[in-house]
């Protein structure tokens, strides 16, 4: 077994300051990729491509393969939870998610949170094989949704503009919402402990939509189900390091850190880098913010902006990513060259 400290993503999470960062791309798997859309031709459907333990495991190695990134994130989806409880669910293609929605008592009655740990054994399987797979360096990072931003797909049936459905439910009925918010926390406790145990060294709570919400909701919607996760995942593996990424939250950022207990968080494109270095940095280990778009754009912009991103950020414990997921657009020789500024020892 090598041990924690040979991998640089661990060492900064538990607050080394590196130079070079640590560096991983959220969505480093997909459709950008060659080598990901002939492998996504191999099943059926999405769900069949996360549920086949060889599959995700290719997947989840693509990236690492080309680039040498300091984690690999294991390829599944958000969506799998509530799929998993027997919520009806389908990707469709140009058209995202698609799932059966829930909008009351009745409809949150019909799912069974006994079938989850069974249902989603292929995910853990393909986490051991992953494990087994990857280099001394490498850490291996599982994940979940967080209960606001999967209980919004849950609600609407899938992407959404304004989110009337489940900022209505919760808004008209914040008792019987609450019903479904502390189910997907259990269940996310559960998710991410069968994750951990099956090898997973780090998880990420991924909060999409944790942007859209007043603060008071904010509060009771997204704090508080990430404080109960953080703390539950604490006291059974006190070591596993686990990131936040509140996206959108803005000025929220300062709250979910103070309050939460997260170790570390996920900054989205917008967060400016004195407010995150001033405010958040006492509490969190930081991670982010490259604008996705960047690394379509490639070149000059791309070059200035990391160079920039390393003086910014660089001073204390910080791990190199996007401030939200690789587009499916960014040209695979620009990922190449973002991986070759990174690999430059010292920018200051
Ligand atoms: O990061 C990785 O490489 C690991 C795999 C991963 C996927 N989804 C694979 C995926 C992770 C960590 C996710 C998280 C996820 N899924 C989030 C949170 C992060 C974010 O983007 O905000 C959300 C909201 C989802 C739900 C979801 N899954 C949507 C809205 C979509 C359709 C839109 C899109 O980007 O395609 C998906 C599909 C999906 N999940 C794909 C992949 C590789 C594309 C599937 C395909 O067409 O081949």
């Amino acid at each position: 077994m090598a041990s924690p400290t040979d991998k640089p993503l661990l060492r900064a999470l538990a607050g080394e300051i590196l130079s070079p960062p640590p560096w991983w791309l959220m969505r480093q798997a997909g459709r950008y990729l060659p080598e990901y859309r002939q492998t996504r031709t191999r099943a059926e459907s999405f769900v069949e491509l996360c549920l086949t333990p060889e599959l995700a495991a290719e997947l989840t190695l693509q990236p690492v393969r080309r680039y040498g990134m300091d984690a690999a994130i294991l390829f599944s989806d958000i969506l799998l939870l509530p799929y998993a409880l027997g919520q009806p669910l389908e990707f469709r293609e140009g058209e995202g998610p698609v799932l059966e929605p829930i909008r009351d008592p009745a409809g949150l009655a019909q799912l069974d949170p006994g079938r989850l740990v069974g249902q989603l054994g292929p995910v853990f399987e393909a986490i051991g094989r992953v494990r087994a797979e990857l280099g001394r360096r490498t850490a291996l990072i599982g994940f979940a949704g967080a209960p606001w931003t999967v209980a919004s797909y849950m609600v609407e049936g899938g992407a959404s503009r304004d989110f009337r459905h489940v900022k209505g439910w919760a808004y008209r009925d914040p008792a019987g919402f609450s019903a479904l918010i502390d189910l997907l926390t259990r269940c996310t406790i559960e998710l991410l402990t069968a994750e951990i145990a099956a090898g997973a060294e780090v998880v990420q709570l991924f909060d999409s939509w944790a942007g859209i919400l007043p603060e008071p909701e904010f509060a009771r919607w997204v704090i508080a189900p990430t404080r109960q996760i953080v703390s539950a995942l604490a006291q059974r593996y006190p070591g596993c390091p686990v990131i936040g990424f509140p996206r959108g939250a803005g000025l929220g950022y300062e709250r979910y850190v103070a309050e939460t207990g997260i170790g570390a968080v996920g900054l989205d494109s917008m967060v400016p880098a004195e407010f995150a270095t001033t405010r958040l940095r006492p509490r969190a280990v930081l991670q982010g913010n490259l604008d996705p778009v960047l690394l379509v754009t490639g070149g000059a912009p791309l070059t200035t902006a990391v160079g920039q991103l390393r003086v910014a950020f660089g001073r204390g414990p910080w791990v190199f990513n996007l401030g939200h997921g690789v587009l499916p657009q960014t040209p695979v020789e620009n990922v190449a060259c973002l991986a070759s500024l990174l690999a430059e020892p010292d920018a200051m």
